[in-house]
C-alpha cells in the first residue's frame, strides 16, 4: 500500500484534471426538457458538476454557482502557484472574469415583459418556475446575489433559494489573491472592475438576511458574514494601496462591524461557534455545522487583518475554531456508521450538520477535506504542530479510503457504506482536495514532469 503522501500527490493531479472538466466550454449540450432548455457552457463558466443529472436520482448541477466557482478558481490559482500543473490558468481565470462581468447585464424584467419562453416549459414544470416578482428583481447589483446562473450566461428560471451573499464575497477574495500575484496593468482592468462590483455588493448587503451556504434558511449566518468581513477588510487594504482612502475607510469600517457581529455566534456553554444567528428560524441541531470551519479556511490569507492579527479571531488560529472542529468530529464520529471502530490512524468522515437529509445525508468530501486542511493550516505556528498534522492526516486517510481508484469525487459518500452519492464529479470536492493537499505541503512535481512552473503572471 502506498503512503498517504504518495496517494495525495497522485490524487492532487487527478483532482486538477477532474476539476478542469467543469470548465466551459464543454462539449456537453445540457437538455432540460421540462424547462424547454438546451444549453452549452460558455468559456469562463464553471459548472458545479459536468455530469448531466435531472434528479433521476442525481441532482442537476449543470449551473454556474457563484460559491462553487469562486472556490474552484481559487484552487486553480493555488495549483498554478504550487506547480503549474493546470495549463493556461491565467487565461482560464480571465475567461471566468469576463463571463462573470457579462452576467451584470442580465435583467429578469425582460423575461417578465416577454413571457414567450414560458410556452416551451412543460405544464408539469410550471410549479418549478420562479414567480414574476422574483425574476423581475434580478437586475443590476442583485444579479450577484442570485446563488447560481446557467452556464450559458442566462438567468436561472427555476425557483431556488436566493439571495446568497457569500458568492460575491468569495469571488472578491479570489480576485484579490490572483491580483496579488499579478502586476497592476491593463491586463487586470477587468479583474479590478469585477472586484469593485463585488466589494460594492458586499458593502451594501452583508448586514441583510441571506440563505446559508447549504441553501436552506434565510437569516443571519456565520459563513456569509465571515467571508463578507474578510472581503471588505482585504478590499480595504487593496483600495488603500491604490490611494483610495475614503473607499478604503468605508470597507474597513464595515468589515470590522461584520467581524464584530461574529462574536455573538460563540456559544461558550456548548463550546463551539454557532453557524446561525440567534433568531434564525432553523432547527437547533443545525447550530453545529462544518460551514464554520470552511469560513475560517475560505476567508484566510487575502490580506485580511483579522487573519494576520495576533488574536486571529475567527481564523484557523482561533482556539474556539479548533474547539468547533473537535465538536464536529465528535458529532459525526458518533452518528455515522462508517465512523464506528476507527483505527488509530484515521479521523472520522464529516458531514454538514446533524440530521442532514440531503441525498445520503453525508458524509461529504468537502467537509472531511476541510477538517484536514484546517489541521494542516492550524499546525503552522501552533505549540503542537505534530499532533495537529497527525490529526490532519487522519482526516485525509479517511478521504483516501473512500476515494475510488479512478480518483473521481462526488459530493457525498454514504455514511453507512461509503458509496458515492449526490452529484458525481463535483468540482468543489476536487477544489477542496487541491487546497487541502497544498496546505499539507504537497511536494512539487519531479523535474521534467508536468512541464515548467507556470506562474499566474500574465504573459
Ligand atoms: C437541500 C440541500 O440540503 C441543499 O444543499 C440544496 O442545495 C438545496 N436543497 C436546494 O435548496
Ligand atoms: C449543495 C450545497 O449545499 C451547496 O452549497 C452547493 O453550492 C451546491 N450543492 C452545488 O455544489
Amino acid at each position: 500500500m502506498s503512503t498517504l503522501a504518495a496517494w495525495s500527490e497522485q490524487q492532487y493531479r487527478r483532482s486538477i484534471a477532474g476539476m478542469l472538466q467543469s470548465f466551459g466550454p464543454l462539449a456537453i449540450v445540457k437538455e432540460r426538457a421540462g424547462f424547454g432548455q438546451h444549453m452549452r457552457a460558455l468559456p469562463g463558466a464553471v459548472v458545479a458538476s459536468p455530469v448531466p443529472g435531472a434528479y433521476d436520482p442525481d441532482p442537476d448541477y449543470f449551473f454556474h454557482w457563484y460559491r462553487d466557482s469562486a472556490l474552484v478558481i481559487d484552487a486553480l490559482r493555488l495549483a498554478s502557484v504550487h506547480d503549474g500543473e493546470p495549463t493556461d490558468a491565467w487565461s482560464r481565470c480571465q475567461q471566468f472574469v469576463h463571463f462573470s462581468l457579462a452576467l451584470g447585464e442580465l435583467d429578469g424584467r425582460r423575461l417578465v415583459r416577454n413571457p414567450a419562453w414560458r410556452a416551451a416549459v412543460a405544464p408539469a414544470f410550471h410549479q418549478y418556475l420562479r414567480p414574476d416578482e422574483d425574476l423581475g428583481a434580478a437586475h443590476g447589483a442583485a444579479v450577484a446575489g442570485e446563488t447560481r446562473v446557467n452556464p450559458d450566461g442566462t438567468l436561472d428560471i427555476s425557483r431556488w433559494p436566493r439571495p446568497q451573499h457569500d458568492g460575491p464575497a468569495l469571488r472578491a477574495l479570489t480576485l484579490l489573491r490572483w491580483l496579488r500575484g499579478a502586476p497592476v496593468d491593463e491586463s487586470t482592468e477587468a479583474m479590478q472592475r469585477l472586484l469593485r462590483a463585488d466589494l460594492a455588493y458586499v458593502l451594501g448587503h452583508w448586514h441583510t438576511p441571506c440563505y446559508d451556504i447549504w441553501e436552506e434558511e434565510l437569516g443571519s449566518h456565520y459563513y456569509p458574514l465571515r467571508v463578507g468581513a474578510a472581503a471588505l477588510l482585504a478590499g480595504a487594504d487593496w483600495l488603500q494601496t491604490r490611494g483610495e482612502t475614503g473607499a478604503a475607510r468605508d470597507c474597513r469600517a464595515q468589515g470590522e462591524a461584520a467581524l464584530e457581529r461574529l462574536e455573538a455566534f460563540w456559544d461558550a456553554e456548548a463550546g463551539y461557534f454557532r453557524s446561525r444567528g440567534s433568531g434564525a428560524p432553523s432547527p437547533p441541531d443545525k447550530a453545529l455545522d462544518i460551514s464554520v470551519i470552511m469560513a475560517a479556511l475560505h476567508s484566510a490569507d487575502a490580506g485580511d487583518a483579522a487573519a494576520h492579527a495576533g488574536a486571529a479571531a475567527h481564523s484557523v488560529r482561533d482556539p474556539r475554531m479548533l474547539a468547533t472542529l473537535e465538536a464536529l468530529a465528535g458529532l459525526f464520529g458518533a452518528c455515522y456508521p462508517i465512523n464506528r471502530d476507527l483505527p488509530a490512524h484515521r479521523a472520522p468522515a464529516l458531514g454538514r450538520y446533524a440530521g442532514d437529509r440531503y441525498f445520503s445525508g453525508g458524509a461529504y468530501y468537502f467537509s472531511t477535506l476541510a477538517a484536514a486542511e484546517f489541521c494542516y493550516r492550524a499546525a503552522a505556528g501552533s505549540a503542537t504542530p505534530a499532533a495537529l498534522r497527525a490529526r490532519g492526516d487522519g482526516f485525509l486517510e479517511t478521504v483516501r479510503l473512500y476515494t475510488p481508484a479512478d480518483g473521481e469525487l462526488a459530493e457525498q459518500f454514504d455514511q453507512r457504506d461509503g458509496a458515492q452519492s449526490s452529484a458525481k464529479k463535483l468540482a468543489w470536492s476536487h477544489a477542496a482536495l487541491i487546497s487541502c493537499v497544498v496546505a499539507g505541503g504537497a511536494p512539487p512535481p519531479p523535474a521534467g514532469r508536468g512541464g515548467a512552473r507556470t506562474t499566474i503572471t500574465p504573459p
